[in-house]
């Protein structure tokens, strides 16, 4: 009987200690299928002891604890989530995690914790997640992270630090996004940031860092995404942002007056920058991030004349996008910068002097105070702003280049006036002159020494000229030209040696004129070794020499509109970073074997559209890869291509108008063309009943999907008709036919690796333009 009863006393005190084990602490709501306990809101002051060891997820959220003690959840060691929001935590003790070493998501946020001390966080392995968002971290003791070799996201926003040491995240092997966001941020040591080579994305925004950090950040190869916006800083100077792996990169809202123009040259992957409400009021191209896709400029005081010029041109060429519109001058305010023509953006001429002085006139709100234009030195019939550092005497009707202007002038306008010839020294007095204008004067001659002098020129615009011939002086004493306009003249042969005088020309323009051949030592690489762009559109060239093109840094050619009658492979053999060649409207019937092979690393971009091809060698396109991003032959003769799957990088391709030969040769081509992500057109040429029919349509390749290998061995099974013999250069009925050029639709993609280091002279240009 008493032992009956010890016993089951025994068991009852057994019993009850397994329903004590299962059962929920009374503030807490428990989940016994999801292993869940909730303890939420509850003025908590200590963690509940009686959890179920087995539970997974923990939530403890609007609580008072104050303190987390050291082995504050040896009981629940299986846990997966805590959430310790909102518990007033002041301090977390040294271990106080350590035995959660199956943790993945850990919630500090909302409490009050000031430091993180280095064993804070020991024993949580396999975290991923940590919020230490909303406390008031002001410092982080060395070691503090070394535990958390697989987190992925550290967030410690909302906090208070200041400044952040050396090696502070060491420690995070996999780490991907560290938020520092909204903290008082002054100061970045330069190895704050060493060791974390998995991290791709960095938030920095909403702090009070005054210049980029441009050492720091260089210690950051993987990062894709920088998010520095809202920070006060006023200036982005040369190569400040050393980011090579950097696609995005947020600056908005801060105070930037003024950016270099090389200041990104070293984050060449940057497809998207930020510059929304800053202070700027003219930007210059970038120079680098070949792959730019969009500019933001929203809500900066952009003052659209002619400064902006190269800047709307660049875009327009390397087709990014620009956000953001004028506010001045009058005409073009609020005109969304994207959709001003580059002639548009001009200096002030003598009619928009009048009008503005018009429009000033009493009739409309005229400031009573608005004080008479400041009356300087100035040539006669020609007018100069000296504030703006403009001068202009623009369709004046001058026979000599006047002198005489001010020294400051920056921008000089003498277009349209009737020069006919260029004495030596025509520009004194002009040494801080970046960009003069000479289009349409007439000029059939520049003596040697013309530009004497003009020791900041950067951009110079002879185009429209009459120019046949160049003096190999002609433009000594101005050697920081980086762009030179000689479109529309008649120059009858490259102008080699008068380039040799530039050694930082950048970008050449000689479109329509009556250059016949390009020959060796006419440029390149020893005398302009910076010419990244040439633009030989519309002459009449017929050869390309062997060594006619021999540059290292040659980016973009065009030839096209030229009378070429064979892919000028040899002459590319020394141009080994070439990303853009536009080939369209030759007369090459045939492109050999291994046509692009110098050039097949760097390629990005090949147009051959209407140039009378009528076939390719099954080895045309052997060498290119993924690296070609376009790729155009419209409106050729084409019956077959070569097989395109190797160019797994295409993000532009037209066939169009080609007449393809649909059978089941043709099967390699559809087949990629259905796996491509985006479609492409291309259209049945033959056999005369389905002529028209685009080949996604037609139903020829059902038949012969059976027999024929895989495309990749380019073996067909199928019986074909006749081929196409290799035409011979006598057929010629396609020169001369003007046909409709095609201009790809899509954003151009620009480089991705091996770019040269280029360091142009960064050119002074002036910032203050005058409002209106
Ligand atoms: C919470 O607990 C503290 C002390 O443990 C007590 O002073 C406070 O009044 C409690 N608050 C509520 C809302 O119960
Ligand atoms: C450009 O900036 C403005 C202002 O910051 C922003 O509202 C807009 O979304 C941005 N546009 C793009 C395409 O980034
Ligand atoms: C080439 O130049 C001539 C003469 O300047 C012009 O008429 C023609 O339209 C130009 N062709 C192209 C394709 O630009
Ligand atoms: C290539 O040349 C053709 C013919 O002159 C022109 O129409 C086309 O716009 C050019 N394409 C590019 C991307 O420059």
């Amino acid at each position: 009987m008493v032992l009956f009863s010890a016993a089951s006393i025994l068991l009852v005190l057994a019993m009850s200690s397994i329903v004590e084990a299962n059962t929920c602490p009374k503030e807490c709501s428990c989940d016994g299928r999801k292993l869940t306990v909730t303890c939420v809101g509850k003025n908590l002051t200590e963690i509940p002891q009686t959890i179920d060891e087995i539970t997974l997820k923990l939530d403890l959220r609007n609580n008072n604890l104050q303190e987390l003690p050291k082995g504050a959840f040896s009981l629940t060691p299986y846990l997966t989530h805590l959430t310790l929001q909102r518990c007033n935590i002041l301090r977390v003790k040294e271990g106080a995690f350590r035995s959660l070493g199956r943790l993945v998501s850990l919630n500090l946020a909302y409490n009050k914790i000031d430091v993180l001390y280095q064993e804070s966080f020991d024993g949580l392995s396999a975290l991923k997640e940590l919020q230490l968002d909303h406390n008031r971290v002001e410092e982080i003791r060395p070691g503090a992270f070394t535990q958390l070799g697989f987190l992925n996201m550290l967030a410690l926003t909302h906090n208070q630090l200041v400044y952040i040491p050396n090696m502070a995240f060491q420690g995070l092997q996999n780490i991907k996004w560290l938020r520092l966001s909204r903290n008082s941020l002054n100061n970045l040591a330069p190895e704050a940031f060493t060791g974390l080579f998995t991290l791709s994305r960095l938030s920095l925004d909403h702090n009070e860092l005054q210049f980029f950090p441009t050492q720091t950040m260089s210690r950051l190869p993987e990062v894709t995404r920088l998010d520095m916006s809202h920070n006060p800083m006023t200036y982005l100077g040369e190569e400040s942002v050393s980011m090579v792996k950097l696609t995005h990169l947020y600056l908005d809202h801060m105070s930037l007056q003024d950016l270099s123009d090389q200041a990104l040259s070293r984050a060449p992957l940057l497809s998207h920058l930020d510059l929304s409400h800053n202070q700027l009021r003219y930007l210059e191209p970038l120079k680098g991030p070949y792959e730019l896709k969009s500019l933001n400029l929203t809500g900066n005081p952009l003052y659209c004349n002619c400064f902006m010029r190269p800047l709307r041109e660049w875009a327009r060429v390397r087709n990014v996008k620009l956000l953001g519109a004028c506010v001045g001058p009058p005409h073009l305010s609020q005109e969304p910068l994207q959709s001003v023509a580059p002639l548009d953006l001009r200096c002030r001429s003598r009619g928009e002097v009048l009008k503005e002085e018009f429009e000033l006139e009493p009739t409309e709100s005229a400031p009573p105070t608005a004080k008479p234009k400041q009356k300087g030195k100035c040539p006669e019939n020609c007018d100069c702003d000296v504030e703006a550092q403009h001068a202009t005497c623009e369709d004046r009707g001058h026979t000599k280049v006047p002198r005489g202007f001010p020294a400051k002038t920056q921008m000089l306008d003498l277009r349209s006036n009737h020069f006919h010839h260029l004495p030596a020294n025509s520009f004194p007095g002009t040494s801080q002159v970046v960009s003069l204008h000479l289009e349409s004067c007439k000029i059939h001659e520049i003596e040697g020494g013309a530009f004497r002098g003009m020791k900041n020129l950067f951009y110079l615009y002879l185009s429209e000229n009459d120019i046949t011939s160049l003096d190999p002086g002609a433009f000594s004493g101005a050697p920081k030209l980086n762009y030179l306009h000689l479109e529309g003249n008649r120059l009858l042969q490259f102008p080699g040696s008068a380039m040799a005088l530039l050694p930082s020309l950048f970008v050449l323009h000689l479109e329509r004129n009556a250059i016949s051949k390009l020959e060796p030592a006419g440029l390149l690489s020893s005398k302009t070794p910076k010419l990244r762009e040439l633009y030989l559109t519309n002459n009449t060239i017929t050869s390309v020499a062997k060594g006619s093109l021999d540059s290292a840094f040659l980016g973009t050619l065009h030839l096209d509109s030229n009378q070429l009658k064979e892919i000028p492979t040899h002459a590319l053999s020394r141009a080994a970073n070439l990303e853009e060649l536009n080939l369209s409207q030759n007369s090459i019937r045939y492109v050999g074997p291994n046509a692009f092979q110098p050039i097949s690393q760097s390629l990005k971009r090949l147009y051959m559209d209407q140039m009378g091809v009528e076939k390719m060698s099954l080895d045309a396109l052997r060498g290119l890869g993924p690296g070609l991003k376009a790729l155009t032959v419209r409106g050729n003769q084409l019956t077959e291509l070569p097989d395109l799957s190797p160019l797994t990088g295409l993000e532009v391709v037209d066939l169009k108008e080609n007449p393809l030969l649909c059978d089941c040769a043709l099967l390699p081509l559809r087949r990629w063309m259905e796996k491509l992500k985006f479609e492409v057109i291309a259209t049945c040429g033959q056999p005369f009943e389905i002529r028209g029919q685009k080949v996604r349509d037609v139903p020829v390749f059902k038949s012969c999907t059976e027999s024929v290998s895989p495309p990749d061995e380019k073996v067909v099974t199928a019986p074909r008709p006749p081929k196409v013999k290799k035409p011979k250069a006598s057929v010629s009925k396609v020169s001369g036919v003007k046909a409709r050029p095609a201009k790809p639709k899509a954003k151009l993609p620009k480089p991705t690796k091996k770019k040269p280091e280029r360091k142009p002279v960064a050119p002074k240009v002036t910032k203050n333009q005058k409002t209106m």
